[in-house]
């Protein structure tokens, strides 16, 4: 089954063929970080209007790409929800068009099951399992005991994970967005560490900060602690220690926030039994927090453990194509739905 994906929930506008849930035939992403960079976030109506000027080519460039034309697609897939309703209008209403030109069923798909579901591209891995969730606007534990059966354990109770590496990364004067650039920034002080014949990067090591780890009842997360702990650090020290120190800090933080995600994993993991975990949404493409997991939830620890592509971890449409053929029998010619935000 040839399913056509369209995500358009936040600031990139994609497209994607994939072929009986895994196997990615197309997949465009057209990324709008250079229009929301100059205001340091995303700007709601510009990303609408974004969405509304690449629609088209990146739904044109997959069919390009993989040979093929919309007669040859079994079904259209679309996010639905949750994100920006303006911009989710503008794949809605794609979508829609399509499905009604071509005569084409349409499958609606929560952005959030999309994420799970990266995890099936280009891999034939299969539930049951434990998903930690971690993305802009949400930090979820999952625990998924079929394709489209899927039960949520805890949630953040304040910040998204995500949105903590945005705000930490403001307060670090880094470039919109903020995940990936903290990311880059800690990597330097993580490359120094691994180097120990270094005098320097012991010093690095030496002179590390640290930050508590939230203790919160049951699977739920709290971030907006550490994102005040940073703050609170950032009043106290020196402008100039805070600025030679910003490496550390982010490194630092990043761990933290490492710490926080593989705690409460490993104790889902405990009640539950369920030693399959994987990992998805975008800050599921931070380097510390792949390598953290991969070593707590390793082979040798009697653990199996699944991460999507880095380009499958952030904003993507083969991941709604997939979660639009596990949710097929949900699909219909019934075009009158709208988007949710939340
Ligand atoms: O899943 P996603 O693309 O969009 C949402 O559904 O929210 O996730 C975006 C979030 C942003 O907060 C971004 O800063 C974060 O994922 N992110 C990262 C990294 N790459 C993206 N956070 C930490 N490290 C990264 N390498
Ligand atoms: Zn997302």
């Amino acid at each position: 089954m040839l399913v056509l994906g369209i995500e358009t929930s936040c600031d990139e506008t994609a497209a994607a063929i994939v072929k009986d849930g895994r196997e990615i035939l197309a997949s465009k992403v057209y990324s709008q970080i250079k229009t929301h960079q100059e205001w340091g976030g995303v700007v709601p109506e510009l990303a609408s209007r974004e969405h509304l000027l690449y629609i088209n080519e990146v739904i044109e460039q997959c069919f390009e790409l993989a040979q093929l034309n919309f007669s040859q697609i079994d079904l259209i897939a679309v996010t639905n929800g949750p994100g920006l309703l303006g911009s989710l209008l503008v794949g809605i209403n794609t979508a829609k068009t399509l499905s009604w030109i071509y005569n084409k069923d349409l499958v609606t798909v929560n952005h959030l099951h999309g994420h799970i579901c990266a995890n099936y591209l280009e891999s034939d891995f299969q539930p049951p399992f434990l998903c930690l969730l971690v993305s802009g606007g949400h930090t979820q534990i999952i625990k998924v005991d079929d394709y489209s059966d899927y039960q949520i354990l805890g949630t953040s109770i304040d910040d998204a994970c995500g949105e903590a590496f945005d705000k930490v990364a403001k307060l670090l004067d880094l470039d919109y967005p903020g995940g990936p650039s903290l990311d880059k920034l800690a990597q330097s002080v993580a490359d120094a560490k691994v180097s120990h014949r270094n005098i320097e990067a012991k010093a690095i090591i030496n002179g590390c900060y640290k930050f508590p780890v939230a203790q919160v009842a049951n699977y739920d997360f709290s971030f907006s602690g550490l994102k005040t702990a940073v703050l609170r650090l950032k009043q106290r020290i020196s402008a100039e220690l805070w600025n030679l120190d910003k490496a550390k800090i982010a490194y630092a933080f990043q761990e933290t926030v490492a710490k926080t995600l593989i705690q409460k994993m490993k104790k889902a993991c405990a009640d539950t039994g369920i030693k399959k975990i994987v990992l998805a949404g975008g800050v599921a493409a931070n380097s510390k927090i792949r390598t953290e997991f991969s070593n707590e939830f390793s082979e040798l620890n009697g653990f199996s453990i699944s991460k999507p592509k880095l380009e499958y971890c952030t904003d993507n449409a083969a991941m709604i194509a997939s979660a639009g053929f596990f949710e097929q029998k949900k699909a219909s010619r019934d075009l009158n739905f709208t988007a949710f935000s939340r």
